[in-house]
């Protein structure tokens, strides 16, 4: 198969748009990352999205909407909060998981009887769902377990070959993937933190819980909350290790341990030590969001065996910067204080 890159004009939005309607699957831009797109109802077509990925089938996908209306075709049951919280972050990165309706295929929805919702702010996302005229399901557009791609050469870099086109929107702005929520009690749960912050949520909200799973290393064989936490993911090719502490320890560390083929993750280039080469994607977290997923491409392009990494912070959409990185290093974090 040969994977057409379009742009966004209204005759290349048509043909791409024309695909999806007849049961193909087209790389599309979001505002957080990049996705792989097909008919949300076509049972067939959604197998086309997993088997491009590789991706397991217990792992469900987000339906993507560009009206409010749409919803009564995916959700049996809409919870109270979600007017507020449409009216507040919608069209944005926020999925909301509801009960899914019969028209939603079990392939959809990873054999679950739910279905996360999200309104994306991508001019192009929008319009091309409008043209398909139904909603539309869609992972983010990397293979399973590499870092999601936020450019359309990167999205061509891993579905080449795999997929017939893929529409070029630019970069994306966010960088990350949406936040996802679920209904609980009075309030919600952050199953994953995105650019909707915990902090953003709890103005609509009248309580936000984290769950465990953003945090902490989740066993392969427990029941995930949210399925896509269970497994590796983000993972560059090199060893990453978040090295805990403040700068001068970071730097004593890296000097102490660093060899041949080492790279460091920095926020900015002030922070770099002597001879060790670098990536640098951010000082605020905002920045960091959205360099993240390049920078970790740009790691395995560069050969990097290991890659020092600075911790990110955990308050507002660094805690979204720091689950990633967590994944991407495997949980792998050192107290560079405490070191002799
Ligand atoms: O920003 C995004 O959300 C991007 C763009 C393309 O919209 N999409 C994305 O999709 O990141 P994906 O499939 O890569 O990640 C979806 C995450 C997974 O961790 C999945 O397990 C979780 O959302 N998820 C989806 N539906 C769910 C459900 N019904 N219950 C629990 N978790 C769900
Ligand atoms: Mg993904």
């Amino acid at each position: 198969m040969i994977t057409r890159m379009l742009g966004c004009s209204v005759k290349e939005l048509e043909a791409a748009a024309e695909i999806i309607k007849s049961g193909g699957v087209v790389g599309i831009p979001t505002e957080t990352v990049y996705g792989l797109a097909a008919n949300a109802f076509d049972a067939e077509a959604v197998r086309k999205i997993f088997a491009a990925k590789g991706r397991p089938a217990d792992n469900p996908l987000i339906v993507h909407i560009s009206s409010l209306s749409m919803i009564n075709d995916i959700a049996s049951y809409v919870p109270p909060l979600v007017g507020d919280l449409a009216k507040r972050f919608w069209p944005g990165p926020l999925t909301m998981i509801m009960p899914k309706s019969e028209k939603i295929p079990l392939v959809t929805s990873g054999g679950l009887d739910t279905v996360g919702i999200r309104f994306p702010s991508h001019p192009v996302a929008m319009r091309l769902i409008g043209l398909c005229g139904v909603p539309l399901a869609a992972p983010s557009a990397n293979l399973s377990g590499s870092p999601s791609p936020t450019s359309a050469k990167r999205v061509f870099d891993d579905m080449n070959g795999r997929i017939p086109a893929i529409v070029d929107g630019g970069e994306s702005d966010v960088g990350v993937e949406s936040t996802v929520i679920a209904f609980e009690g009075d309030g919600v749960r952050i199953l994953r933190p995105g650019g909707i912050t915990r902090e953003m949520l709890l103005e609509v909200c009248p309580s936000v819980t984290v769950d465990s799973g953003v945090l902490n290393e989740i066993s392969p064989d427990a029941v995930a909350r949210s399925p896509g936490m269970k497994y590796k993911h983000y993972a560059p090719k090199a060893e990453v290790r978040i090295i805990r502490g403040s700068l001068e320890a970071y730097r004593e560390y890296v000097a102490k341990n660093a060899q041949d083929g080492d790279c460091c993750l920095l926020f900015s280039e002030s922070e770099a030590v002597g001879g060790v080469p670098y990536i640098c994607y951010g000082k605020s977290s905002k920045e960091q969001a959205h360099g993240l997923f390049e920078a970790l491409r740009v790691l395995d392009e560069r050969g990097a065996k290991r890659v020092f990494a600075r911790c990110p912070e955990t308050d507002g959409v660094g805690l979204a910067v720091y689950n990633r990185i967590l994944r991407a290093a495997g949980f792998c974090i050192i107290d560079s204080e405490v070191q002799e």
